[in-house]
């Protein structure tokens, strides 16, 4: 099992790999904890080496469809940058498909938009219709709330502000945005001031009822 576990963390990661570690996210801590979160196409890329000369960065050209959370001041966002090496967590892009849209988050740098393996970065249309919702509205008034990876048992939260994340010890995630916590739930705090999972579901209708009732 702890290998199963292993190999599932790292499986982002290829060959020289051990230098790139990433903890899989669920998508909820992935739009909290990333200055930049976006629906973006990917149309061009080339190489760019930083003034200094020490590095190297692939310079994705994008088109941004939507920015649903940036540092006040960003209107648009036509670059990310990546580590052109993939022992420095730095992202390829393997879809070559222009039109194709991806929910991106990333962090701001140097006044630049920076992404890595990291990151989630996941084609728009894979996501479920609660992931769509998720990053649109319902995971930045959440924020609050953390959400905890469990990567074996046991596991415990250390606060009552925090969710613990199963899907991985339950082995129903392959890819980062499934398994059922991560693709259906939101961590959201209640009345009592604990943060306990919901069902996005039960959001959406709120969210929708409220909407009717105040037009
Ligand atoms: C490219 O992506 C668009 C949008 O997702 C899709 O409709 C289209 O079929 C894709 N084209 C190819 C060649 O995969």
């Amino acid at each position: 099992m702890f290998f199963a576990l292993f190999l599932v963390i790292f499986a982002c990661i290829s060959k020289e790999a051990w230098s790139c570690r990433c903890a899989l996210r669920h998508p909820q801590s992935a739009y909290c904890n990333s200055d930049v979160v976006i629906r973006a196409k990917f149309v061009g890329q080339t190489l760019h080496t930083t003034s200094d000369g020490t590095a190297t960065l692939v310079k994705y050209e994008i088109k941004t469809i939507k920015i649903f959370k940036a540092p006040a001041g960003i209107q648009d966002i036509q670059f990310l940058y990546t580590p052109q090496m993939d022992s420095l967590c730095g992202y390829s892009h393997h879809s070559t498909n222009k039109s194709e849209e991806f929910a991106v988050t990333g962090f701001v740098m140097n006044d630049r938009v920076h992404i890595n393996l990291c990151g989630f970065i996941t084609p728009w249309a894979s996501l479920s219709p609660y992931q769509k919702k998720g990053f649109q509205q319902l995971y930045k008034e959440n924020c609050q709330c953390q959400i905890i990876p469990c990567y074996s048992v046991p596991c415990e939260t250390e606060n009552n502000k925090q969710c613990l994340w199963t899907d991985l010890v339950m082995k129903q995630i392959l890819k980062n945005n499934e398994g059922p916590q991560s693709s259906k739930l939101l961590c959201v705090e209640n009345n009592d001031g604990f943060c306990v999972w919901e069902s996005m579901k039960s959001r959406l209708y709120t969210t929708v009822s409220k909407l009717s009732r105040s037009q």
